[in-house]
């Protein structure tokens, strides 16, 4: 656990924390991720005063820019991707901490220069040798990136320096055993922020507010209440222009290991002691050890994969996954995944947990949805129209908020029945739209607060509840063995099947 005492990047006990001066050097800054999500959300925090005058942030990256050229690349990218420039005096201020290296990742001499550089501005920037190394660039530069800033003596510091690690973090159990120890030989668990950036969503956060800062949920959040839980993450969106990377990954690496599990690990987790980072990492790690794919022996009654085919969204043709430019004609890589997950404990035995995730669905939806066991008897079964079972839903996005449905008596003189809805929403209790995920994670990350941020065992746990199937389906097969799914519906068919067999239907979102 990280103290006040040991962590000098913290001002106080103040609510509202501001990080202490610190330079941010972020690996690929050339990229998509620094101009469209980090720059653009550590500007956003300089308008909210959330960060010190010093802040300094260095790009590093291959290509031959000055520091202007990066800072009109930037501030391109807020006025894109943000809220935009506001005052002008407030961007000259931001402008003026922006610099730029230009090196490679696997050359010891650019690590050496960015050092002497980022000296030379600790000098100018009165940055105090605090240091976060951001790296957004491809997972191959993760081991030789991370042995090079150790050789250079730039993690030598626990307390100063810090390093973020972007997702995916190894594409199988193996290779993350090995990144991690990368990582373990140059520097402190306590120095390392792996990103999941659902984790910065808040609605992902409320969910622990939800259950552990009210006492009339957690009675019922168990085997003896719950019938099952489906988790659903589902996007209009296609490969887009990445099938460079997804041709590798698929949804089961891109989306399940990390996003789908984290959400299912803040719903099936025990209480934390505290809500400090260890507290909180130590139980999804306890629940991920307790979990299993629903049958390991015939794998096709746990884990389902599917491909979007040519279909229409939004009243336009959209191609096949495998027409999208990049992708192989007769490529297996899944754009849909569905699982079935049991839990080995006194709290879920026995309840299912289904996680669904696919490309071209015909909604952007991500929800958890907690549905209750029947009431043990229907006292009302001629005038209900059929016994429907409370479910408690919480959307993560969009229409972020709660729902709780239940029976209720319409008006009326004859007893009659029907399922309606008690809703809490974001937007209209709170009033203001949620901050992007990036925002909260850099903060926290500049903060010493490692809470959102997976640990080393966590990382690896995931991997392994995935593996049986990641190995099935990382063999090659026939390419019309694959099951598809039109593009702008729901799952496959055999994906249905793996929901219906146990008398459960997929909710319609
Ligand atoms: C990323 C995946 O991690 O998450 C993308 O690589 C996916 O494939 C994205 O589209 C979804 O994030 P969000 O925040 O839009 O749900």
């Amino acid at each position: 656990m990280v103290t006040l005492l040991e962590n000098p990047f913290r001002t106080g006990l103040r609510q509202e924390r501001t990080p202490e001066p610190l330079i941010l050097t972020i690996f690929g800054a050339s990229g998509d991720l620094t101009q469209r999500k980090l720059v653009p959300a550590i500007y956003q925090m300089k308008r909210e005063r959330r960060l010190p005058p010093e802040l300094t942030v260095v790009g590093f990256a291959r290509r031959d820019w000055s520091h202007d050229h990066f800072r009109e690349q930037m501030r391109k990218g807020i006025e894109e991707f943000s809220t935009g420039i506001g005052s002008e005096d407030l961007w000259n201020e931001f402008a003026q901490g922006l610099f730029y290296c230009s090196g490679n990742m696997d050359d010891p001499e650019s690590y050496l220069k960015l050092k002497n550089f980022l000296a030379e501005l600790d000098e100018k920037r009165n940055t105090r040798g605090n240091r976060v190394f951001y790296l957004a660039v491809s997972p191959n530069f993760f081991p030789p990136g991370i042995k090079q800033l150790g050789a250079a003596g730039m993690l030598s510091d626990p307390i100063k320096s810090r390093i973020v690690i972007e997702k995916p973090f190894g594409r199988d159990l193996s290779s993350a055993q090995n990144l991690n120890r990368v990582v373990q030989g140059v520097c402190k668990e306590n120095q390392v922020y792996r990103i999941d950036h659902y984790l910065g969503k808040e609605t992902v956060q409320n969910l622990m507010v939800f259950r552990f800062a009210n006492a009339i949920f957690e009675p019922l959040w168990n085997r003896q209440f719950v019938d099952h839980v489906q988790i659903t993450v589902a996007e209009t969106v296609g490969v887009e222009e990445r099938a460079g990377y997804y041709e590798s990954a698929g949804a089961l690496r891109d989306m399940v290991q990390n996003h789908l599990l984290q959400l299912f690990c803040l719903t099936a987790m025990d209480p934390p002691n505290a809500i400090d980072a260890d507290s909180i990492r130590n139980e999804k790690v306890k629940v991920l050890q307790a979990t299993r794919l629903a049958d390991i022996n015939n794998l096709e009654n746990a884990g389902i994969r599917g491909q979007y085919k040519a279909g229409w969204m939004g009243g336009k043709p959209v191609p096949g996954y495998r027409e999208e430019s990049g992708v192989a004609p007769t490529s297996t890589t899944p754009t849909f995944v569905a699982l079935k997950l049991m839990v080995d404990n006194w709290r879920w035995q026995g309840v299912p947990f289904y996680l669904r995730t696919g490309k071209r669905m015909p909604k952007k939806v991500s929800e958890i949805a907690i549905q209750f066991r029947e009431v043990p008897l229907l006292i009302f079964q001629s005038v209900a129209h059929q016994a429907n079972p409370n479910v408690l839903s919480l959307r993560i996005q969009p229409n972020e908020g709660i729902s709780l449905r239940f029976e209720a008596k319409m008006p009326g003189s004859e007893l009659r029945t029907r399922t309606v809805d008690m809703d809490f929403s974001y937007g209209s209790s709170f009033g203001v739209a949620t901050a992007d995920a990036y925002h909260r994670l850099l903060l926290d990350c500049m903060l010493g607060d490692q809470t959102l941020f997976t640990r080393a065992d966590e990382v690896e746990e995931a991997w392994r509840v995935v593996t049986p199937v990641l190995s099935a389906w990382d063999a090659p097969s026939d390419p019309l063995s694959m099951p598809l799914y039109e593009a702008g519906t729901w799952e496959p068919a055999e994906a249905e099947w793996l929901i219906n067999k146990d008398g459960r239907r997929w909710r319609r979102l």
